[in-house]
């Protein structure tokens, strides 16, 4: 069995058809999902299906890149967060890549969702880009520090160390199987099997053979095939442990 951790069926991608992707998955071995947010409407909609289809999960958060589209709604968030089927607090972060101009108001948000994360008692899916040097700090006078994955990882050996450190798991997408940047795959092989975590960020980030197909939870598989190929290791000791990290952090 496989967990996409990272899946976003609450997308307009999959308005017409979230039910027949999900079951498509299941028939392949990807039996569980998780539906991570990008603001409260998306929060809603993982919610919905979540609740709809067993195996099926979801994460609420406000995503840094939208921070400059709506405030953070910490009483509704906090309602959303309780729910049975909310498994983490996500994805939250920063941006530096699309916008740099709401620094101050990125961090207050990413703040806020961690507080979130602890008050509920759940991990948190964490989205950085370009912010590697500015998450870190933020994560660490957190008392206790949370407990999380830092998705699409793509940042480089040092950061990836230092998060580990923190008991964070590393979570891998189709990237892998088409990036030209080794930096990426460098990360993959010194970072320990136990803590990493495989995702496919559809309907983004579509790992070959599938390259200009939408992307979908069937094709995480791909994504540890490639895990596998890396670390030369049998596909199998990729499933089984990736499967038991992600029901370790997320309790699912
Ligand atoms: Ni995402």
């Amino acid at each position: 069995m496989f967990i996409d951790t990272h899946a976003h069926l609450n997308f307009e991608a999959f308005e017409l058809d979230n039910g027949q992707v999900i079951e498509r998955a299941k028939i392949a071995g990807v039996e569980k999902i998780i539906i991570p947010s990008s603001n409260l409407k998306t929060s809603l909609k993982a919610i919905e299906i979540a609740e709809k289809f067993e195996g099926v999960f979801a994460a609420v958060g406000l995503h840094p890149i939208h921070v400059k589209d709506e405030a953070f709604d910490e009483e509704n968030f906090q309602k959303l967060a309780k729910n049975k089927k909310v498994v983490a607090i996500g994805e939250i972060g920063l941006d530096y890549y699309y916008d740099k101009s709401n620094l101050l108001n990125q961090k207050e948000v990413l703040i806020k969702s961690i507080k979130l994360a602890q008050v509920v008692s759940k991990p948190i899916i964490v989205h950085s880009r370009e912010a590697a040097a500015d998450i870190l700090p933020i994560l660490m006078t957190e008392s206790p520090i949370p407990s999380g994955v830092m998705h699409c990882f793509q940042e480089d050996w040092q950061f990836a160390q230092a998060v580990l450190e923190m008991g964070f798991y590393l979570s891998f997408t189709g990237l892998i199987t088409f990036s030209k940047n080794q930096k990426t795959i460098e990360v993959l092989k010194e970072t320990p099997l136990e803590r990493i975590l495989i995702e496919t960020d559809c309907p983004y980030m579509t790992p070959e053979p599938y390259r200009g197909k939408r992307n979908e939870p069937t094709y995480v598989i791909e994504v540890a095939k490639k895990i596998a190929e890396i670390k030369k290791i049998p596909l199998e000791k990729v499933e089984t442990q990736t499967t038991k990290n992600a029901e370790k952090l997320f309790k699912i």
